[in-house]
């Protein structure tokens, strides 16, 4: 049984994907995190990211030098992506890097790396292949409407931008992080509008999602609102 979560970044599906997963006893996949390790290896690999801004496709003819230089080298990533995803810890060639794939760099790239067809291929695949003959939760952008279309129950969450940005404030603030709540709330809105309006897969709400808005709700409400929809969905 496979359960969909997609929503935009901070709406609450990561924590209540993970909680949910444990007491109903699914595997939970984190696929935004699958994201953020190409984009960490990426930057490792010193790709400029303001000339990745403008590329969508790997299969196209740039006449830029520039460009052709960092076609040629994302494709080398992908071919030789090496990432593993062992209990909700996440490991890019063989290193654990749970915590470097959240901090702000990364959040701030992520969405120009999630743009580009070839690595949504390579990752789609990836998602479906860990999620066969399992019962899985897994939370996205684009879960119900592309890599798994005929999930058993799509939810699609949403909340108040700024209410996103506080909760994530509250995350990095945590992990000490250097980061104002004004940085954070302009790097959301600005990953909305990449997540959305992007050319392959963009952020939208599957025909048969359920939409929940989490801005005034605990995630004790959400997991219960979700569970009966579980409920009504098994009749
Ligand atoms: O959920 P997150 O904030 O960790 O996701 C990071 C980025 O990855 C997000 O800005 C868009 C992208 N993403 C995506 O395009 N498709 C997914 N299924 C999951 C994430």
């Amino acid at each position: 049984m496979i359960i969909a979560i997609d929503g935009p970044a901070g709406s609450g599906k990561s924590t209540i994907a993970k909680e949910l997963a444990n007491e109903l006893d699914f595997v939970y996949l984190d696929t935004g995190a699958m994201y953020r390790l190409v984009t960490l290896k990426a930057l490792n690999e010193k790709i400029s990211f303001d000339s990745l801004k403008n590329i969508v496709d790997l299969s196209e003819n740039k006449n830029n030098n520039s460009d052709f230089e960092i076609i040629q080298n994302m494709k080398k990533i992908l071919e030789n992506l090496n990432i593993d995803i062992k209990k909700n810890r996440f490991f890019l060639d063989e290193i654990d890097v749970s915590d470097e794939i959240r901090k702000p760099v990364v959040s701030e790239n992520v969405s120009n790396v999630a743009k580009i067809k070839q690595v949504r291929e390579k990752l789609v695949g990836l998602q479906r292949k860990f999620s066969k003959s399992k019962n899985v939760i897994l939370d996205g952008r684009d879960i119900g409407t592309v890599v798994f279309p005929n999930a058993e129950l799509k939810i699609f969450l949403v909340a108040d931008a700024m209410e996103r940005a506080k909760r994530r404030y509250k995350e990095l603030i945590l992990k000490n992080e250097d980061i104002t709540l004004d940085e954070i709330y302009k790097n959301i809105l600005e990953r909305d509008k990449i997540d959305s309006t992007r050319k392959e897969s963009p952020l939208v709400k599957a025909q048969d999602a359920f939409e929940i808005d989490t801005t005034f709700k605990t995630i004790e409400e959400v997991k219960d609102d979700i569970k009966s929809l579980l409920r009504k969905s098994a009749k």
